[in-house]
């Protein structure tokens, strides 16, 4: 592994993964860190929507040795409201990006929604098929970086919970004041704990390996059987959590194969009761 200091720009660092991954890196003394996007807290303003107008600085010289590009049209009603907008900013701006800032080595991120859903545990070569526009936006961009995967990382995501998750942090709150919540049982995650993705976003900047790469839970369990096993996990009363079904058509499965690649750069597929159990210990709910 190269342990030499890496200078780093980090693309959409005001976003949720990118806030970790920023604070984490603060935490690593051989990294010299910028940070690119439309919050006050970045050193250099860019627009995804307008890639061709980032400043000079940028383009100039050939300052990074990685660049990781976390901003994107993230959210799923957005994308279907205006999906060509999603493929512009989630795939083609990207791609122009590429083109404009020179960096020896590119991590981008994608999704297991690239997936339907209807197989268990998908490999990275299986033929993608997504029923979302935000899926169809992340196969449009790894299709636009299939022949650069000499020197671009595609890390294929499955739901990140962080200490700040909205829907737990909200439900487990009513919870522990003696309220009922609900959940639907029909809506799946497998899920990574955000930490483990900084550790591996790190791994990957000092020992680079192209191509996609999968990181997922090691099985599926519906957002009511998250609720379930958290409030157990706070001996919390179990009954306060009513079952629901939402009526859109949602993936059977969302977890992703995990193989050796991901193995031999640290990340072996977390159990649900060990993310849990981060996701609780963090968030400091009382
Ligand atoms: N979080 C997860 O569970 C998860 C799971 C699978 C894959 N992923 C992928 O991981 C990446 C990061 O996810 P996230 O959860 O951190 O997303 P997020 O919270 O939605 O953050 C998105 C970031 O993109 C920036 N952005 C959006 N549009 C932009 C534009 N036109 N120009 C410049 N910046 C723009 C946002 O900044 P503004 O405030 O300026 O909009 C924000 O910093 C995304 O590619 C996402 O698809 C995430």
């Amino acid at each position: 592994m190269d342990i030499s200091s890496k200078r780093v720009l980090l693309i959409g660092a005001s976003g949720a993964i990118g806030k970790h991954l920023k604070n984490h890196w603060q935490l690593t003394a051989n990294i010299k860190l910028c940070t690119a996007g439309r919050s006050d807290q970045d050193d250099y303003y860019l627009d995804l929507n307008s890639p061709s107008n980032c400043p000079a600085h940028l383009f100039e010289a050939s300052h990074f040795d990685t660049v990781v590009v976390l901003a994107a049209m993230s959210n799923i009603a957005a994308c279907e409201r205006d999906p060509q907008l999603a493929r512009y900013i989630n795939a083609k701006a990207v791609e122009e990006l590429y083109h404009i800032i020179p960096a020896k080595n590119w991590i981008l991120f994608s999704t297991n929604q690239v997936f339907c859903g209807d197989k268990l545990m998908p490999r990275r070569n299986d033929i993608t098929q997504p029923i979302s526009e935000y899926g169809a936006s992340k196969v449009a961009l790894e299709k636009c970086f299939e022949s650069q995967f000499y020197r671009v990382a595609i890390l294929r995501l499955t739901k990140v919970l962080m200490p700040e998750q909205p829907f737990l942090r909200a439900s487990l709150k009513k919870m522990l004041s003696g309220e009922k919540v609900t959940a639907f049982t029909n809506m799946v995650m497998a899920p990574i704990y955000i930490e483990q993705v900084c550790q591996y976003i790190t791994r990957l900047l000092f020992d680079f390996s192209g191509g996609i790469h999968q990181l997922s839970g090691q099985r599926d369990i519906s957002y009511y059987q998250t609720l379930v096993m958290l409030s157990s996990m706070l001996d919390l009363d179990v009954s306060l959590v009513e079952a629901s079904k939402t009526g859109i058509n949602t993936p059977k499965y969302s977890a992703l194969h995990v193989d050796t690649l991901e193995n031999s750069l640290g990340f072996f597929s977390p159990d649900i009761e060990s993310v849990l159990g981060q996701f609780l210990a963090a968030s400091r709910l009382n």
